[in-house]
């Protein structure tokens, strides 16, 4: 007899379906899985071997096939050990269900030795695709419950064993739906680690801080050490937008894939992520030989990607973001097939102007030869330095601003323009892909960014006394956006141009 069920596999974040068939027929025991990848499949095998069998079931002696159907599509993972274990129980007959039951329904989850179910990675991203597709019906493992709670319109049943899955199908003990959740925003009251205020002095980094923010533009902080670069950038979280539910859906895909999500089965903060300088490109950009899966720069999709020290980062990991930086996904080719990820994030980083760090400090002086100076910020190509809007150099602070009693601003005060800046992004972008103005493209830019003669004035003379590229100046007409709809001007002033081009210092400087 011949069963079918259905289930799910992931090619990047899109869900595709896949179809498990067991056939049992009279013939010499044998049990074979086919259109798995080797290693998979004898994992597999064993697995629905013993869960069938310590679950209190019969496991046919007959000759069971399993085909996990269409071939071409690449399975990954160990989301297929359930419905090849119900596929196989309805074959032999183990199990009796109403086809009504079966129809329309996906199962996803692995199965431990012992008949428990476990969960696994990609729930999300398959049951929004397979919705999508028409199913309505999904069975997952209880540890997937609350990630899958979150997609509406659906029934979702979440089961602890094997054993209570062939309940619910069988009738005998039917599961209840999963109860479906709403979003909210983390509440503003919560406390965190970083903040703003902290950090004493440094007026025109915080100000480029905001800037930054408010439109999404990648940042550098250059500095001396220990004058607070570090600070900064980590207080960039505690000034970012809150989430809508639907961005939180998107960066909840990629980390459902990736296996990082929560106990609460949603993201909902902004990514902060600062992978070490150690970091090899396959862990930023992601990919990986068996397994294709989410770099840090995916996994940052949607907030911040933080770089502290970047010359120490290789050379090859950072001229692999050069493409995600511009194009805001990352494609992977493997010989299994070419996946995409999305990589919309905002870049900061840090790094020292020179070896000993004091190059262009007013306060310590440089050990450094200019050919040291040279090699080391050789160590950042021009292409990626080009990428980033706003360059700050940072100088160590005085002590009176360090023992001050004044208080700084504080976050909250910083992140309520940048959202009113994101406010007016939000309607000037409504419906359309791009959501900030970093992610302006030309036609946007040519819309949004118009200027005076005046202005036009301004960008010419510093387009060649900085020699800057192209790119520089369609970037700094972004940034000199931002800086507009921050002061709420709806047209693009000289003097927003002039803090624009000021935070180009760094690369025109070096371009000498
Ligand atoms: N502007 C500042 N206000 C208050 N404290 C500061 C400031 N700058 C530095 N500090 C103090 O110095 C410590 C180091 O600062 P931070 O790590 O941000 O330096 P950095 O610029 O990243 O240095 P490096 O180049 O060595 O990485 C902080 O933990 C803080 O105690
Ligand atoms: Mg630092």
């Amino acid at each position: 007899m011949i069963a079918k069920v259905q289930s799910y596999a992931l090619s990047g974040l899109e869900g595709v379906p896949v179809t498990v068939e067991t056939d049992v027929s009279r013939g010499l025991p044998a049990y074979d899985i086919v259109g798995l990848p080797d290693a998979a499949v004898k994992e597999s095998k064993e697995r629905v071997r013993s869960a069938i069998k310590n679950s209190a079931y019969a496991f046919p002696s007959h000759k069971i096939t399993v085909n996990l159907a269409p071939a071409y599509v690449r399975k990954e993972g160990t989301a297929f050990d359930l419905p090849v274990a119900i596929s196989l129980m309805l074959a032999t007959g183990a199990l009796k269900a109403e086809k009504e039951t079966l129809e329309k329904t996906v199962f996803l989850g692995e199965l431990a030795l012992n008949g428990d179910l476990r969960p696994v990675t990609g729930v999300l991203p398959a049951i929004i695709s397979a919705k999508d597709k028409g199913y309505t019906r999904f069975i997952v493992p209880k540890g997937n419950e609350k990630e899958a709670g979150y997609v509406h319109g659906v029934c979702v049943v979440a089961a602890k064993t094997l054993k209570e899955v062939v309940e619910h199908l069988s009738g005998s003990a039917p599961l209840p739906a999963v109860e479906t959740a709403t979003f909210t925003n983390p509440t503003a009251e919560a406390p965190t680690a970083y903040d703003l205020s902290f950090v004493k002095g440094q007026a025109i980094a915080k100000r480029a801080l905001e800037v930054a923010v408010a439109g999404g533009h990648n940042i550098l902080f250059v500095g001396p050490p220990g004058s607070g670069k570090t600070m900064l950038a980590r207080a960039i979280p505690s000034v970012l937008p809150d989430m809508q539910f639907s961005e939180a859906l998107e960066i909840t895909k990629i980390h459902s894939v990736a296996g990082t999500l929560g106990e609460e089965g949603i993201v909902r903060t902004r990514p902060f992520r600062s992978p070490h300088h150690t970091a090899t490109t396959v862990s930023l950009c992601g990919g990986g030989n068996k397994t294709v899966h989410p770099g840090e720069i995916s996994l940052a999709h949607g907030g911040v990607l933080f770089l502290d020290e970047l010359p120490e980062y290789s050379r090859s990991a950072l001229e692999a973001l050069r493409q995600p930086l511009e194009d805001g996904v990352i494609t992977i080719s493997r010989s299994g097939g070419t996946v995409t990820y999305p990589a919309s994030f905002m870049l900061c980083a840090s790094m020292n102007p020179c070896p000993c760090g004091n190059y262009g400090s007013k306060k310590r002086s440089c050990s450094c030869t200019p050919r040291d100076i040279r090699r080391y910020r050789a160590k950042i190509s021009g292409p990626l330095l080009d990428r980033i809007d706003i360059q700050v150099e940072v100088d160590g602070v005085e002590y009176d601003d360090l023992v001050a009693e004044s208080r700084e601003e504080n976050s909250a005060a910083v992140k309520s323009r940048a959202d009113g800046a994101r406010r007016i992004q939000n309607e000037r972008f409504a419906g359309g892909k791009v959501k900030t103005n970093a992610e302006m493209g030309e036609r946007e830019t040519r819309e949004f960014c118009r200027l005076t003669k005046e202005g036009e004035e301004v960008l010419r003379e510093a387009f060649e006394t900085l020699r800057l590229s192209a790119r520089a100046r369609a970037r700094i007409l972004k940034v000199a956006r931002t800086i507009a709809d921050l002061e709420l001007c709806e047209n693009i002033q000289p003097e927003h141009l002039y803090e624009a081009i000021s935070y180009r210092a760094y690369s025109g400087e070096r371009e000498e």
